[in-house]
């Protein structure tokens, strides 16, 4: 039995304000919302203010954050600005792993900031090509959560969701098959009982190329608790075709 999904949309670099108001509100006036299914947005930053102001079910969320409150770190945004206006933070997308280098060091801080600040989390991880071909996709899934969740209390561990994005399906219309997601997935979810003691129910979502043609057999698989989407997530069209799409798999 599903508990539900989590659709989320990572629009990246994409969207004047003037276009993301659009957008959610086309959104908040033309889907059916469903309890089970909780919709969620991140957009760019100078958006995020406005959005808050016409949200009635639509969920947002910061794309990143730093960790610290406030100081001379010029170009960065704290957990303090975000508060009152974000329900969720994204952390460790592999764009700021890969082109801003992120380690897993830091965006263990900001795992342990975002959380310290009352956010939900949503926190990625996923290996590179040559790291799947190399047989490490487990070892290098196991090494991002392990170190980005260090000293972090299990019971704030257990409201993380988690987002399994495989680098090389990110962006480039290569999508997991349903079988290699799941894969990734349930060990995820094994490590999460055998390595931190939990209970397993964390949300896991899959991204990666997911589109309203390949939503159904992902969003199907047991360990699959949702989609993180970037390019699908852009147009109103292929976003809410995913979103009702869920809604049948929940209520076949
Ligand atoms: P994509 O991006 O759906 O365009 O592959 C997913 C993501 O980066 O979150």
């Amino acid at each position: 039995m599903k508990k539900g999904f989590i659709i989320a949309g990572n629009w990246k670099m994409n969207k004047t304000v003037k276009e993301a108001v659009e957008f959610v509100n086309w959104l908040e006036n033309n889907i059916e919302f469903n309890d089970m299914v909780e919709v969620l947005i991140f957009p760019p930053f100078v958006s995020l203010y406005e959005l808050s102001k016409i949200v009635k079910n639509v969920k947002i969320g910061s794309q990143n954050m730093y960790f610290e409150e406030n100081g001379a770190f010029t170009g960065e945004i704290s957990p303090v600005m975000l508060k009152g206006i974000v329900d969720y933070v994204l952390i460790g997308h592999s764009e700021r792993r890969n082109i801003f280098n992120e380690s897993n060091e830091l965006l263990n801080k900001k795992l342990k900031s975002a959380i310290s600040h009352g956010f939900k989390t949503v926190f990625c991880v996923g290996e590179k090509l040559e790291e799947r071909e190399s047989g490490n996709t487990e070892k290098v899934i196991k090494e991002q959560i392990i170190k980005g969740f260090e000293g972090i209390d299990k019971k704030d561990i257990e409201n993380v969701v988690i987002a399994y994005e495989p680098v090389w399906a990110i962006g480039t219309g290569k999508t997991a098959t349903p079988q290699q997601a799941q894969e990734v997935h349930e060990f995820i979810r094994e490590l999460l009982v055998s390595y931190f003691d939990l209970n397993g129910e964390n949300y896991i979502l899959y991204g990666g190329s997911v589109k309203p043609e390949n939503s159904n057999d992902l969003l199907s698989m047991k360990d699959i608790d949702g989609a993180l989407i970037g390019g699908a997530s852009l147009k109103t069209r292929s976003f809410s075709d995913i979103i009702h799409n869920s809604y049948k798999i929940l209520n076949p």
